[in-house]
């Protein structure tokens, strides 16, 4: 959660860190700021809102200077406000601090700076690493002489030393002219190396339209940035640490909206494209064989894994679900699928025989972080599956799989989770190629049904306008339920999470088989029923409970088959899917809900690439 950008270079700071902020805007966007260096003056603007509101305020007063940091926020102390906004001061005013995390002890620190005279300024845990620092640099400074650039990461070394909790920091100082200090304890970091200029970021699209090399820190790292270059350091020891450099892979086009109203509505056109990217050359049916370079699995563990675990959050914890099915079905072994941050503190009788697959985009998410951290721990092997390389995830797992659908930037998550589905198919297919527990003509089938997958979900992007004329009639509606069943209940739930996420309007998703245990009752005009209901094996399951719906009043929207009779019969609200084989529908029918929830969150005037109270990538518990 929270963005952050700093710059050292020839270019005006502030320009830059605007134009980076923008594109971190999707991290947090409560109250923004910057804080720029000019020679020894050190100055800030901060302002509450979007990121437009400092716009206005450094049009109307500009800061000079090449060097600077910026911050965009989601609050977790304090309520957005302008003082709450980052950059935070140290009481001299010559400190400025950004900061992603929490600092857990900051109770206890604030307390002790108060006790030695100290005012705080803001209700933030951020405030007090200004103190801190503040203090640590007084300490060091000689009168009348500039702080040494060492002496500078001293001083914030020495505060490093004193908090407990999580941080990506970014620091600047008035006694310290044209540097910036970073450091990373659990929170993404990472800095960007440009032609003469340097960058400070906490997620890559805020450097993508300048640079595309970047060094990611490890936890405990610091940056030194001038402009002579970046030198890291190990916050442990203070001594040089060497971290190599990644080319990102990401086209800064992507980052971009491309003419479409909303990230989130040019995320969901580009589905074809990304599950394409995903398969690249990942299958060989002429061989029958599946590639995945990066798994880090012999097939000896392969072919000996006890049990499979899934941890996940949010929509990917929906693409877990469905792998459940591929996994019990196509690799024929136990898998279960677990809420990462209910994984991460219950006892899970997990071991060395075990394998633990994390699924997070971003590969950031405090929780499935820590998820995987206690499986490792038990011995359990680990494998990421996310898309965002060199994130914390990525790093930390043995194994890792890519799923390379380019950076998503709409807070609720739509290509992320085709590609998450697409890498799950691939990995269940290479299970079952290595376990021989599918047929070979079967394996064969479904590699080319995967490859025809784009052309089934380009086929779903034609209802778009179905999707708008039905948003048209339900916008109005406070409560749906989605119902799904065997490999569409996780398509179910996901509906149901896009449309709360980005609408606000209460939507549950069910497994239609439970309907008659409950949500039956609450049946009636005003409860639209949104149904998952393309052909396959549990098809005439779910038109049956269709049938109680309708013979209950209730309103019925149904994802369902083109010429599918049954259906129109029974409601003329239909979102018409092609015909294909039942193991591809789920990544095919996410497609009409994904549109549906997005056409009806602009009816109702929501912002929908920046919902509100929530992040897109969750680093803090
Ligand atoms: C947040 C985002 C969701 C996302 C979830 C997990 O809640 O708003 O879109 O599904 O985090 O994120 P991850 O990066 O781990 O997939």
């Amino acid at each position: 959660m929270c963005g952050i950008v700093g710059y050292v270079g020839g270019e005006d700071a502030s320009d830059v860190l605007l134009d980076g902020l923008k594109r971190l805007e999707y991290r947090g966007y409560d109250s923004a700021g910057v804080a720029v260096l000019n020679g020894p003056v050190l100055d800030i603007r901060r302002s509450v809102g979007k990121l437009h509101n400092l716009d206005v305020l450094l049009k109307k007063s500009p800061l000079a200077g090449h060097v600077g940091i910026g911050h965009t926020r989601w609050a977790t102390h304090g309520r957005p406000s302008e003082e709450n906004a980052h950059p935070h001061r140290d009481a001299s005013g010559r400190v400025v601090v950004v900061h992603n995390g929490i600092i857990e002890n900051y109770s206890a620190l604030k307390a002790g700076l108060q006790a030695r005279g100290v005012k705080f300024e803001s209700q933030t845990d951020t405030e007090v690493i200004a103190h801190l620092v503040g203090e640590a640099i007084a300490r060091r400074k000689k009168k009348d002489a500039p702080l040494a650039p060492e002496d500078f990461l001293e001083a914030v070394r020495e505060t490093l030393s004193e908090l407990k909790g999580t941080y990506a920091l970014g620091i600047i100082t008035a006694d310290c002219p044209g540097v910036i200090v970073g450091a990373r304890r659990e929170c993404p970091l990472l800095v960007g190396i440009g032609e003469k200029e340097y960058f400070l970021a906490s997620d890559a699209p805020a450097i993508l339209s300048r640079t595309r090399h970047a060094v990611f820190l490890n936890d405990g790292d610091m940056a030194l940035l001038s402009s002579d270059g970046v030198k890291l350091f190990s916050a442990e020891t203070g001594l040089p640490v060497e971290r190599k450099t990644t080319h990102l892979p990401w086209d800064p086009l992507q980052a971009e909206k491309a003419g479409y109203r909303h990230f989130m509505l040019k995320e969901i056109h580009e589905q074809p494209r990304a599950i394409e990217d995903c398969l690249r050359g990942r299958l060989n049916v002429d061989e029958i064989r599946v590639h995945l370079d990066t798994l880090r699995l012999s097939e000896e563990q392969i072919k000996a894994f006890r049990k499979i675990t899934i941890v996940a959050c949010g929509t990917s914890y929906h693409a877990g679900l469905l792998a459940r099915y591929l996994i019990e079905k196509w690799v024929k072994a136990p898998c279960d699928v677990e809420i990462a941050s209910e994984y991460r503190y219950r006892d899970p009788l997990v071991g060395p025989e075990d394998l633990v697959v994390a699924i997070s985009q971003s590969g950031e998410t405090a929780d499935t972080i820590a998820a995987i951290r206690h499986a490792k721990e038990k011995g359990a092997r680990t494998l990421a599956i996310c898309n965002v390389i060199g994130s914390t995830l990525y790093r930390e797992s043995h194994g890792k799989i890519l799923t390379h659908c380019g950076p998503e930037i709409g807070v609720a998550s739509t290509k992320a989770f085709s590609s998450q589905v697409v890498v799950l198919y691939l990995l269940a297919l290479y299970g079952a190629l290595l376990r021989g527990s599918l047929p070979r003509p079967d394996v064969e089938k479904i590699m080319q049904n995967l490859l025809h997958l784009p052309h089934w979900v380009g086929e779903a992007l034609k209802c778009e306008p179905a999707t708008i004329a039905l948003a048209k009639k339900y916008f109005h509606s406070r409560n749906f339920l989605f119902l799904g069943r065997n490999l569409n209940y996780p398509i179910a739930l996901e509906g149901a999470l896009k449309l709360k996420e980005i609408s606000y309007i209460h939507a549950e998703g069910y497994p239609s088989g439970e309907l008659k245990h409950g949500p039956i009752a609450l049946i009636d005009e005003d409860m639209p029923v949104i149904a998952v209901a393309t052909q396959g094996r549990v098809y005439d399951k779910i038109l049956t409970n269709l049938e109680e719906v309708a013979a209950r009043g209730g309103r019925v929207i149904a994802v369902a088959t083109q010429g599918d009779t049954r259906i129109s019969a029974l409601t003329p609200d239909v979102l018409w899917m092609p015909d294909m084989p039942e193991s591809m529908a789920p990544a095919v029918n996410v497609v009409p809900l994904q549109l549906l929830s997005y056409h009806i969150a602009v009816l109702r005037g929501c912002d929908v690439d920046q919902p509100r109270n929530l992040a897109k990538s969750v680093t803090v518990e």
